[in-house]
């Protein structure tokens, strides 16, 4: 029994697998599409909603450096990834390096945390943009009724409640759309990607190119807020705690190395494109936030659309900008949503091909090479979520299970340079075993600093994850049977 939980994956066995006619997958990727995959898949809820709260609640200006903090764990975790994406560039992403290094039981945990992941991100991201399209609408005088605007539950303080609205309709409609797209290929899901990219870095773009004119440097005064005796609110601690905050706002990157089995040289294009797309979203966050924070004070930006309020702020001077603000918003917000449902449903379509999941996930559409059936479940579970639950409840759970992902990713590369020092790494991760080191401390840290709540949900989550491979995966196994 031991045996079979520990069993590792051969990489040779996993590249062999995967050279078979690539297992039906089409290697369309190139290394521009996956650098606008990559920024697709990160700019989104972070920066247009996000920056403003954390600037209000706990770093003020000094944001800029929390967005710098984040941006290093990252990039730690982001090296790591590439060494792997490099060295083993199949659908699976952390889930098939797990196999290799950990065994069995890990990777299914793993990839488990994955869905976890990529699920939560997808649905919560969903939820967003229904806020921004029903402010959008109500702007052109169209109103949904409100028995089709919001989460049928929400969770407060007396509990589960229903809150009278039949289903977050919006939000299921994006998903819908969306998984059309894939379903549709992944060619033409890159490059509808890719204009949706040009839109949302244009209007950040814009906004900080015009907005910097309306700067009133004495909001930068002072730069760091004085802490107001509680951890984490201002001060050193509040720069900290809004690095972990902001941490969301960089989310996807890792989703891109689930496409590496459909990139046309993953080798070299994988890690280059993971650690541009990181730094070039850093840039535009430390822009944005160092724009918006000079525009209005701090104190007023804990709003739902930070941006929006900024441009209002500079009365008639950027007043046709806004609409354009929104527009790239909800643009943007959808290829967040592209990227990390194309990662799902390769999460799924790999462990189906391990046999840890039933079979019939793995099969790929003989003419779209795209695994379609994952697709379209990924796409009904996500819809259920998203139509079902409010954004505060979904968004928890994205961000320690992807911090939980990065610290085993970077444990991962030193453990693999242990055990087969000779495999050949078309990536190595530099100063070793510094950064991984540092990347895993970073990001446990993290979420040690995470509530209980998300902590037992997530213990849920990984009890049911653990039921299903002792009463299916155990028997189904490939590697076992
Ligand atoms: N990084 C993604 C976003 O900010 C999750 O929406």
């Amino acid at each position: 029994m031991f045996n079979k939980l520990f069993k590792k994956k051969d990489i040779s066995t996993i590249l062999n697998e995967a050279k078979d006619h690539n297992g039906g997958l089409k290697r369309n990727l190139t290394a521009a599409n996956l650098t606008a995959l990559g920024i697709g898949a990160i700019v989104g809820t972070g920066i247009f909603v996000i920056t403003g709260q954390a600037a209000a609640a706990y770093a003020g200006p000094a944001l800029t450096i929390s967005f710098i903090i984040s941006a290093l764990g990252c990039v730690m975790a982001g090296l790591c990834y590439a060494e792997f994406a490099a060295m083993i560039p199949v659908a699976g992403s952390v889930y098939s390096y797990s196999y290799t290094t950990n065994g069995e039981l890990m990777a299914w945990f793993i990839g488990w945390i994955l869905i976890l992941e990529y699920l939560f991100a997808c649905s919560s991201v969903s939820v967003g943009w229904s806020g921004y399209m029903l402010s959008l609408l109500d702007e052109w005088g169209i109103h949904l009724s409100p028995l089709l605007s919001y989460a049928t539950f929400d969770h407060t303080t007396e509990g589960w409640v229903m809150t009278g609205s039949i289903i977050n309709f919006p939000a299921v409609f994006i998903v819908a759309i969306v998984s059309a797209f894939l379903v549709g290929g992944i060619k033409q899901s890159a490059f509808i990607n890719n204009i949706i990219v040009v839109i949302k870095v244009g209007v950040i773009l814009l906004f900080i190119a015009f907005g910097i004119s309306y700067v009133d440097t004495s909001n930068w005064t002072p730069y760091i807020p004085e802490n107001t005796g509680s951890f984490g609110e201002f001060g050193w601690s509040g720069i900290l705690r809004g690095a972990g905050v902001v941490f969301y706002a960089y989310l996807g990157f890792d989703a891109l190395s689930t496409a590496a089995q459909e990139a046309r040289n993953p080798q070299k294009d994988m890690p280059k494109s993971i650690l541009i797309s990181l730094l070039i979203c850093a840039i535009l966050y430390i822009g944005v936030t160092t724009v918006l924070t000079g525009i209005v004070n701090y104190k007023e930006l804990n709003v739902a659309a930070p941006i929006a309020l900024a441009i209002d702020h500079t009365g008639e001077g950027l007043a046709w900008l806004s609409p354009l603000i929104k527009l790239g918003a909800i643009a943007g917000l959808s290829s967040v949503i592209l990227v990390m449902m194309l990662g799902q449903s390769r999460i799924y379509y790999a462990i189906s091909k391990d046999g840890l999941l039933p079979k019939v996930f793995s099969k790929v559409h003989s003419k779209n090479g795209v695994p379609h059936n994952a697709t379209i479940f990924a796409c009904i579970v996500t819809a259920l979520f998203a139509g079902l639950f409010p954004l505060h409840v979904l968004s928890e759970l994205v961000s320690i299970g992807t911090l939980m992902a990065f610290a085993i990713v970077c444990i991962s590369v030193l453990v693999l340079r242990k055990t087969q020092p000779d495999l050949k790494r078309p990536f190595k991760t530099p100063l070793v075993p510094f950064v991984p080191l540092l990347g895993a401390a970073i990001c446990v840290i993290q979420m040690l600093a995470l509530p209980w709540n998300t902590w037992s949900r997530l213990i849920i989550w990984s009890v049911i994850g653990l039921i299903i491979y002792f009463t299916y995966g155990i028997k189904h196994s490939k590697l076992n049977n």
